[in-house]
């Protein structure tokens, strides 16, 4: 094997050192030096062993006359994965995968190889070719263009995908993998860019789509180099509660589509399955109302969502009211009580509050505000709302209630899952006419107590 060279380099100075050692000599940080490739074997490609073609010279093109009729995008038999990729895979095109252990992005990539009507090679560093087959006999039927691969080297990897030659690749995960040039082991900053960096060379030359999964470590980045996200072309993101069925696909960064549209899945035991309505799954439609419970319209992406919004008030024991939220921002819930209070008038100050999206959802969008508001009162007056209520409003901190976006598509999709009267702001230009729900409009948050009240 042709020469390889390595040096060590400190992440945040730059410093190099001749060898591996837990403080940087120049800067003093801790845990900085890496191991990286400062010379490559020569005139050797991913192939390993092959000359690598001639350099191709890249000449100036005038942009009209860039010729794109060939990226046809692949279809990937998964709608919810379709959307949020923009419209299928892009050939050539990175993704990464990133999400927690245990949260199904084996699952969901083993699935998506399976109704790929492609030839796919799935490689594993995780799970043995046994335990994958298993897996995927419980989750889909199996077919002939589905190919595992369990290798974590990847010069070896290459020279499987070059007999193979499938037309998509899916690696998991990125943090297993090894190249032969560097000494460090798997999982180390400088072996997942390294292997990162060959994978795109790969893709790219030969347009061939690779996904990559990735672990992320305790505060929800991807585990490695930030540079990962920065040389891949889509990032998507895995992401749920364990405890609950509904698992949602979100691209962070995505070279070739918005990053606003959003899968949602249910884990079965069978598998995740589209869930392609998901309003009416995230709302209960008891036939009792309930004290606390609110109706939220809010908007996922593009996609607007009914959401239930439940709370409880309740007298505080100690000294210090507990405020407590669950898939809510609890800043955003203790500035609304502070609103409620100064405001409204509401002595919310010895009051315990508790607020819970169902379904084990995470919303930022401001638009949930109104709801929430609507819940705490109705538990602090122990009095439900009326079912047929639901709310899409943002609350200022003056009280005020302020307009949210695409109001007309909130209004026709609660419409839609038969709500009489749905609560907006004043301010909001509603383009519908004649619609069978009634909208009825509020300036200020004194309004909407009135109303319920
Ligand atoms: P997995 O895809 O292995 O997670 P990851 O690769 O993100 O670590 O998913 C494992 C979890 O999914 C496991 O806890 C059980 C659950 N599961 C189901 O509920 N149903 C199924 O059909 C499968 C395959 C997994
Ligand atoms: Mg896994």
């Amino acid at each position: 094997m042709a020469k390889v060279k390595t040096t060590f380099f400190c992440q945040s100075c730059g410093a190099q050192s001749a060898k591996w050692q837990g403080q940087c000599t120049s800067c003093k940080s801790w845990n900085t030096i890496v191991e990286e490739l400062v010379q490559k074997p020569d005139k050797k490609d991913w192939k390993t062993g092959n000359q690598s073609a001639p350099n191709r010279v890249s000449k100036p093109l005038k942009i009209s006359e860039i010729d794109t009729t060939k990226t046809v995008r692949m279809d990937t038999a998964d709608g919810e994965l379709n959307r949020v990729l923009g419209g299928g895979i892009v050939p050539g095109s990175l993704t990464l995968l990133g999400g927690e252990p245990g949260i199904g992005k084996s699952t969901l990539m083993l699935q998506v190889s399976l109704k790929l009507p492609y030839k796919t090679l799935y490689v594993s560093g995780e799970e043995s070719q046994k335990q994958i087959k298993l897996r995927a006999e419980r989750i889909q039927p199996l077919n002939d263009t589905c190919y595992i691969l369990t290798e974590t080297k990847t010069q070896l990897i290459f020279k499987q995908i070059e007999a193979l030659q499938p037309d998509v690749v899916i690696i998991d995960s990125i943090q297993t993998l090894q190249s032969d040039y560097l000494e460090a082991s798997a999982g180390s900053v400088s072996q997942i860019k390294e292997c990162t960096t060959e994978l795109i060379k790969f893709a790219k030359e030969t347009a061939t789509p690779v996904i990559l999964i990735g672990h992320i470590t305790k505060d929800g980045s991807i585990a490695g180099p930030k540079i990962l996200e920065h040389m891949v072309d889509t990032v998507l993101q895995f992401e749920g509660d364990r405890n609950h069925v509904f698992r949602i696909l979100r691209a962070h960064k995505n070279r070739f589509g918005s990053t606003h549209e959003l899968g949602i899945y249910e884990m079965l035991g069978t598998g995740l399955r589209e869930v392609t309505n998901p309003s009416e799954i995230l709302i209960s439609k008891k036939d009792e109302a309930l004290s606390g419970n609110a109706i939220a319209v809010t908007l996922e992406g593009v996609r607007p969502l009914l959401i239930e919004v439940q709370a409880l008030v309740s007298t505080a024991v100690y000294g210090t009211p507990q405020r407590s939220a669950t898939g809510f921002n609890a800043k955003r819930l203790n500035m609304l009580l502070a609103v409620l209070e100064k405001r409204a008038g509401f002595r919310l100050g010895a009051k315990d509050v508790f607020l819970n999206i169902t379904g084990g959802i995470n919303v930022d969008d401001p638009a949930i505000d109104l709801a929430v508001v609507a819940a705490i009162l109705s538990s602090n007056d122990d009095e439900a709302l009326a079912k047929n209520f639901c709310f899409a409003g943002e609350v200022g901190l003056s009280g005020e209630i302020r307009p949210v976006q695409r109001v007309d598509q909130r209004i026709l999709e609660a419409e839609k899952l038969g709500f009489e009267i749905i609560f907006v702001s004043k301010h909001n230009k509603i383009g519908l006419k004649n619609t069978a729900i009634k909208v009825q409009l509020l300036t200020k948050i004194e309004d909407l107590v009135q109303i319920i009240g």
